[in-house]
């Protein structure tokens, strides 16, 4: 794939711009047969950026992220973990839902190296107009995208780590004082034998993400 840098504004006004831009992105072929770009959503003032994978079937057709059963676990566990939810901007690393068909029914595809590359200028994009302080690695492909390749979510989660020196290409993130933390995807806890224990789990390394920002 080309990448999505041609079609990022090199001097954003605002979340926006951006948005409206991505929505005519063809970086990478995921644009084909999905249904529609979905960006980014939150205060433009957010202090904690959260970094999903990629849109779900739900999120495909109403154009925003984490609208669907991930999404609703996400907001009830940001919730129980007393992070504002005024103070959040929610995000993919990949912006265009990756699926195969089997008859009437689209079955959800991990996005590749290739895919998580393409898109990272959005990524970056997203980052240096919102400045966080913090941001939440929900699951291995944002791992991937932000950390390189090496990310293990199980060895790396629920621990607050200094940004950009663990980051793969630091260089590309113009972000000064920010911190990164790693959780389980909340798709994780949906498919897990022991809900229970898996939910309280994403709470607990949440509640590490609310104090990092009190
Ligand atoms: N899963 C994700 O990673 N992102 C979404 O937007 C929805 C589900
Ligand atoms: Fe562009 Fe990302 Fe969509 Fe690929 S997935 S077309 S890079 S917005």
């Amino acid at each position: 794939p080309v990448g999505a840098q041609q079609w990022v504004p090199s001097e954003p006004r605002g979340i926006e711009q951006l948005k409206e831009a991505a929505a005519h992105c063809e970086g990478c072929e995921l644009h084909v047969d999905a249904t529609q770009t979905v960006f980014g959503r939150g205060a433009a003032d957010a202090s904690i950026v959260f970094v999903g994978e990629q849109p779900g079937d739900v999120e495909d057709q109403k154009g925003l992220p984490f609208v669907g059963p991930a999404g609703r676990l996400l907001r009830e566990a940001v919730d129980d973990a007393g992070i504002d939810p005024t103070d959040v901007y929610i995000t993919n690393a990949v912006k265009h839902f990756r699926f195969e068909r089997r008859g009437e029914r689209r079955i959800h595809q991990n996005p590749g190296p290739a895919h998580i590359t393409a898109c990272r200028p959005w990524l970056v994009a997203e980052f240096s107009l919102l400045q966080p302080r913090l941001v939440v690695i929900l699951g291995a492909t944002a791992g991937r995208a932000l950390i390189g390749p090496s990310f293990r979510v199980t060895q790396q989660r629920g621990k607050l780590m200094p940004w950009p020196a663990s980051a793969q290409h630091p260089a590309d993130f113009p972000v000064a004082e920010i911190q990164a933390l790693a959780t389980i995807h909340p798709s994780a806890v949906l498919r897990a034998d022991d809900r229970e224990t898996a939910y309280r789990g994403l709470v607990d390394d949440l509640k590490i993400a609310a104090d990092a920002v009190k």
